[in-house]
């Protein structure tokens, strides 16, 4: 692993203060009790994000998750993103949210057709919550529905994000800074 540190961004406290306003606007969006709400998480990054998101949310709630394949943008930008995994909840007439950890490129959503793949599958709705949108690297426009926090173009790690698979496990949002950036 190249020489770095992790300079926190978000601490643990902000994060979770923002996850309860995401989910009281999420509990307000979906009244109706009766009407039933799908989480779909998207492996691994939106782990932590979506056991924090589910129980911010005051009103009957499911998860589930998906696995795409991770290739890096190169590979990403020309459409080869298969899905690993596919949900086992039913999806049809159920108002669905996909919970993302990072939207960056927005290749991964893109070429997976998750939101697609949702809607044709006769899913009531289908929205998008990121816990953050970096919005200087976009390549495809992709509408987001519930956003945390807005980023510049830096490389963040921790809740659920990871650099060669560590630092997944920090319960604060940091910042990867590279010793050649000192
Ligand atoms: C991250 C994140 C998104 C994707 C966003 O996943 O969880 O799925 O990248 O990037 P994009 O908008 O440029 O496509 P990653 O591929 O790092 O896998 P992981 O969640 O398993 O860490």
């Amino acid at each position: 692993m190249t020489s770095h540190r992790v300079e926190p961004l978000f601490s643990a406290t902000e994060i979770s203060e923002r996850v309860v306003e995401l989910g009281r606007s999420i509990s307000r969006d979906y009244p109706s009790k009766e009407e039933p709400l799908l989480l779909v998480g998207v492996l691994k990054g939106a782990t932590l994000f979506l056991a924090d998101l589910i129980r911010a949310i005051d009103r009957p709630v499911e998860f589930d998750f998906v696995a795409v394949s991770s290739y890096g943008a190169e590979t990403k930008s020309s459409g080869e993103v298969r899905v690993l995994k596919d949900l086992e909840a039913a999806v049809a007439g159920k108002h669905v949210i996909v919970v993302e950890d990072i939207l960056d490129t927005g290749l991964t959503l893109r070429f997976s057709y998750l939101i697609e793949n949702l809607r044709a599958r006769h899913a009531a709705s289908v929205k998008l919550c990121v816990l953050l949108n970096k919005p200087a690297r976009r390549v495809v426009p992709i509408h987001i529905d519930y956003c945390g926090f807005i980023i510049d173009d830096v490389f963040v790690v921790g809740y659920g994000m990871d650099y060669a698979e560590s630092y997944r496990n920090l319960p604060y949002v940091g910042v990867v800074r590279f010793a050649e950036q000192d």
